[in-house]
């Protein structure tokens, strides 16, 4: 198959390309995009506009065309949120050449004196608004993709950040563009930019207050929270089994560390259950995934994690063992036990495992009469055991 090549363009058109990206696109047999791009390209090429929906039809057009010499049409930068990294997905990167434009981001960040580094990106095309809860901060700089700005700006004022400055910016770098507050009328083609104005700080750093999470008193306590994380490791790209997910704080906090770390949350109590979806939302990662229902049964058809935690179903027959069989090499299993039951079951695994036993015995200050004392809650035994790679 001849290398597809993958060129962006601008508002600006023909007359915005680089001579390297008009080379590519001359050369072409076939012209791909959507009809917007493909009516800005003058010649006599045979063109393909996108069909809806694209994606599952993908393969079969470049399947169709594989002898031709195509040249696929991307909006700004193809690698950046775009058809470019789809296409290397599919195709491999030996099969794609790229001519990248500048993209949106970049364009928003030069008209607002914005370091591109020093931004956040949030992309929100077909995905919902609660996704800008991990990246507001005081002072921060946020540039969304794809939003509907009202909505941007009732999240943040629900979020204490209603004073935060809105920009929009239209039709970057062609000749309608336009940057502006008004967030009644807004084209759909845009950049919304975010100058995060609170005070209240929500960190990505594990161990978030209890009383940020919806709970019933089924909740891994945040010093323990935060202690069960660290042994858990988040990494990016890796997946997290919350067994016993309760409020579904571990599975939300570890979601939180990275846009990438994935997490399912399995609960055989259904009204937690859905407790544990709106904390999701309401905590900036709606993409954890909740199972209804008791392991190790719920467990059977899950795709392999990278870190388990059992918060909850230990004593459970077979759920240590299904846990740890389907742990990936290199994985991190995490339980925790309050009771002589489930530690019996710790005290049986760790001969022939090792890992470390650690006690945490956390005391909270709290009123006495007119005075403070030590309440202390009951005592957590974990046990963190890393999978042998071989
Ligand atoms: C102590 S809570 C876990 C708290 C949780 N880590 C958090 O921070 O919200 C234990 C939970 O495990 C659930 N559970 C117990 N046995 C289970 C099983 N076999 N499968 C699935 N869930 C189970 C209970 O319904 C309860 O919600």
């Amino acid at each position: 198959m001849i290398a597809v090549a993958v060129v962006g363009i601008g508002v600006d058109g023909w007359e915005g390309l680089s001579p390297a990206a008009k080379a590519e696109v001359e050369a072409a047999q076939v012209l791909m995009g959507n009809a917007r791009q493909l009516e800005m390209v003058p010649g006599g090429f045979e063109r393909v506009t996108w069909p809806s929906p694209m994606l599952p039809a993908l393969p079969g057009l470049f399947e169709t065309h594989r002898h031709r010499r195509v040249c696929v049409l991307a909006s700004g930068d193809p690698m950046f949120h775009g058809i470019g990294s789809t296409l290397v997905r599919m195709l491999g990167a030996d099969r794609v050449r790229v001519v990248p434009h500048p993209s949106s981001v970049s364009l928003a960040c030069a008209r607002l004196g914005w370091a591109v580094d020093d931004v956040e990106v949030v992309s929100m095309v077909g995905r919902p608004a609660e996704l800008l809860h991990p990246v507001i901060h005081p002072g921060r700089r946020i540039l969304v993709l794809g939003s509907t700005p009202a909505s941007v700006a009732d999240l943040l004022a629900e979020r204490g950040y209603g004073d935060s400055k809105l920009t929009v910016l239209e039709r970057l770098g062609g000749p309608g563009e336009r940057v502006h507050t008004d967030l009644s009328y807004v084209d759909p083609l845009h950049v919304l930019a975010v100058e995060c104005v609170g005070t209240k700080v929500l960190s990505r750093v594990p161990g978030l207050p209890d009383d940020a999470f919806e709970h019933d008193g089924q909740i891994t306590k945040r010093e323990v929270r935060a202690i069960s994380l660290a042994q858990l490791a988040p990494a990016p790209g890796q997946l997290l089994w919350d067994v016993g997910a309760g409020a579904g704080s571990i599975a939300i906090e570890w979601a939180r560390v990275h846009p990438s770390c994935r997490a399912i949350g399995v609960e055989s109590h259904p009204e937690r259950a859905e407790r544990i979806g709106r904390n999701a939302r309401a905590l900036g990662v709606p993409g954890v995934h909740v199972v209804v229902g008791k392991a190790p049964e719920a467990l059977e058809d899950l795709e392999r994690p990278s870190a388990v935690f059992i918060g909850g179903g230990l004593t459970a027959p077979g759920v240590l063992a299904a846990c740890w069989d389907a742990l990936l090499p290199g994985g991190r299993l995490v339980a925790n036990a309050v009771t002589m039951e489930s530690e019996t079951v710790i005290a049986a695994w760790h001969p022939r495992l090792g890992g470390d036993l650690t006690r945490i015995a956390v005391n909270r200050a709290s009123p006495v009469g007119g005075f403070t004392g030590w309440r202390p809650h009951m005592p957590v035994t974990t046990w963190a055991v890393t999978k042998p790679v071989d």
